[in-house]
């Protein structure tokens, strides 16, 4: 495994949108270990395969309860709200109140191209939005309230 470099707020490949990872090889599960490595270091609850400048639909996250790998992930579902401060390990030392849902359903596949259904509430559900978030180059500053 190596760490990768975090791309920092400025970066145009942070606003684009990436495109469908149809390859479940070996370069993915290289990308997706650098990036489990990549995000423990930094003491991140997600990254997003833009973030390590990979314009392809994936992301990992862990807040606190095991690594989850979304590989072409879509919110099946979502309920409630929640309101509460976001950071991103794309824009340091920044934190903004972002209202998010309480609880998502996401269907993805894992490393290996099969099908799974993940479910998260509170940070975790926060969490899955964010991540997906950047896979269509939409950051959590563009989503603050305006108080
Ligand atoms: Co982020």
């Amino acid at each position: 495994m190596a760490k990768r470099n975090i791309v920092k707020l400025g970066d145009d490949i942070l606003r684009k949108v990436s495109r469908t990872q149809l390859n479940f090889d070996e370069k993915l599960h290289q990308i997706l270990d650098d990036m489990a490595e990549t995000m423990y270091e930094a003491e991140g609850v997600g990254l997003a395969a833009p973030q390590v400048g990979i314009l392809r639909r994936f992301c990992i996250i862990d807040v606190g309860d095991g690594l989850i790998e979304l590989i072409n992930p879509v919110i099946e579902k979502s309920e409630g709200t929640q309101t509460g401060d976001e950071g991103c390990l794309s824009i340091p030392k920044t934190y903004e109140t972002v209202t998010r849902p309480m609880k998502v359903t996401v269907r993805a596949q894992d490393r290996n191209g099969n099908n799974i259904i993940v479910s998260g509430e509170g940070l975790k559900a926060r969490a899955f939005c964010h991540e997906i978030d950047h896979l269509d180059g939409i950051l959590f500053i563009d989503r603050k309230e305006k108080l």
